[in-house]
């Protein structure tokens, strides 16, 4: 169906790999990735936001991961779970828009929920940890585009979780020799992303919202900027970061370098769907919404070997071509159940 293909990439054939939140967008890309590279891959999800049909991937990947329902929170089933050697990829979390309505359980699962699996990964002999962090724990930006010191001041409780789990990743690192890589992601989109619910991303929305005839919304004047970064780039830079040498306790970017407005990003779905004639709705802006977001991945291209690939076009006209192979009823039911102000 679609031109875009999961790369695979040397280095992983043959290693057990353990990724919490392998059962959600980011995570089930990264899956794939990993089963094509040779590796065998066990995914530890509580399927909170994710899903086992996101799992389903022998056609192409040519092999699926083993599922293992757990939350990361739980450190005797971890134990149970990762054995010494293993590559682990921290990824589960409770997203932005949850930590809203919900901090106290967000941050319990962001904060808390890391440092129990980097105390489960060191207590298992864990090969590497590649530790999934967010560009939210930067706020917006003071200077672009943004470099790894950039000062962190996450607008939101997400970001400042984000922070806290990757400030603990970096000091089991210091305090305890633990093999981490920490990765910094812009806003992903692409297969598999979220509509529904909080975790419902804005591209995947505007896509859902113009193929059922429905206007843009859009939270605020629509100038805030995003680095909007394919899943399979970023995907690739998280499974590049379990294989580097000389990385241990850094942290990296992950973005695309390119700088697209949400107005911009409107603009570009109504010319995928061909529907320029629909109209933008500027609503009020999301409590915490980061103004402005751009990567400098030059670390991660140097040191990772990291090179995004995916052209926000060639993106967008995936990610559109995926959403118009659902039944017209079923794509009407999915955009009239989408709530509009999905943080309260
Ligand atoms: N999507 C983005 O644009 C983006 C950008 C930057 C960073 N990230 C980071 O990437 C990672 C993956 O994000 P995503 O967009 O794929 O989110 P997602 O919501 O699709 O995936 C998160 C997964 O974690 C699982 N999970 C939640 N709570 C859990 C718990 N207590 N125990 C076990 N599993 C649990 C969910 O069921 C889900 O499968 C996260 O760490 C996120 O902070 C995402």
């Amino acid at each position: 169906m679609s031109e875009l293909q999961i790369p695979a990439i040397q280095g992983l054939a043959g290693r057990r790999c353990v990724v919490t939140g392998g059962a959600g967008f980011i995570g089930s890309t990264l899956v794939r990735l990993l089963l094509k590279s040779g590796a065998s891959v066990v995914v530890y999800d509580n399927l909170a936001t994710g899903s086992t049909a996101n799992l389903d991937c022998e056609a192409e990947a040519g092999a699926r991961p083993e599922f293992l329902w757990g939350d990361v929170r739980d450190r005797e089933k971890l134990a149970r779970v990762l054995r010494g050697g293993d590559t682990l990829f921290h990824l589960a979390c409770l997203g932005v828009r949850h930590s809203i309505h919900s901090p106290f359980e967000n941050e319990d699962v962001n904060g808390r929920g890391a440092l129990t699996v980097l105390a489960a990964a060191r207590s298992a002999g864990a090969r590497r940890v590649v530790h999934v962090s967010s560009s939210e724990v930067y706020g917006t930006a003071q200077s672009v585009p943004m470099r790894e010191d950039h000062p962190t001041d996450p607008h939101t409780v997400y970001g400042a979780s984000k922070l806290a789990g990757e400030c603990f990743a970096r000091a089991f690192h210091r305090c305890y020799g633990l093999s981490v890589v920490v990765v910094r992601p812009f806003n992903a989109y692409g297969p598999r992303s979220h509509f529904e619910g909080d975790s419902g991303e804005v591209l995947p929305r505007f896509v859902l919202r113009a193929l059922t005839g429905r206007s843009l919304v859009v939270f605020g004047d629509g100038t805030q900027t995003r680095d909007l970064t394919h899943v399979y780039d970023t995907a690739t830079a998280i499974a590049c970061a379990a294989v580097a040498e000389n990385v241990e306790g850094r942290t990296f970017n992950v973005g695309s370098g390119a700088e697209l407005s949400i107005n911009a990003l409107a603009d570009t779905v109504r010319t995928a769907v061909g529907r320029p004639d629909l109209p933008v709705e500027h609503v009020e802006p999301r409590p915490g919404d980061v103004l402005r977001l751009l990567a400098d991945s030059t670390e991660a291209m140097h040191q990772l070997g990291f090179r995004p690939s995916v052209l926000p076009a060639e993106g967008v006209a995936d990610l559109v071509q995926r959403f118009r192979a659902i039944p017209p009823p079923q794509l009407e039911d999915l955009a009239a159940r989408m709530v509009v102000k999905n943080w309260a």
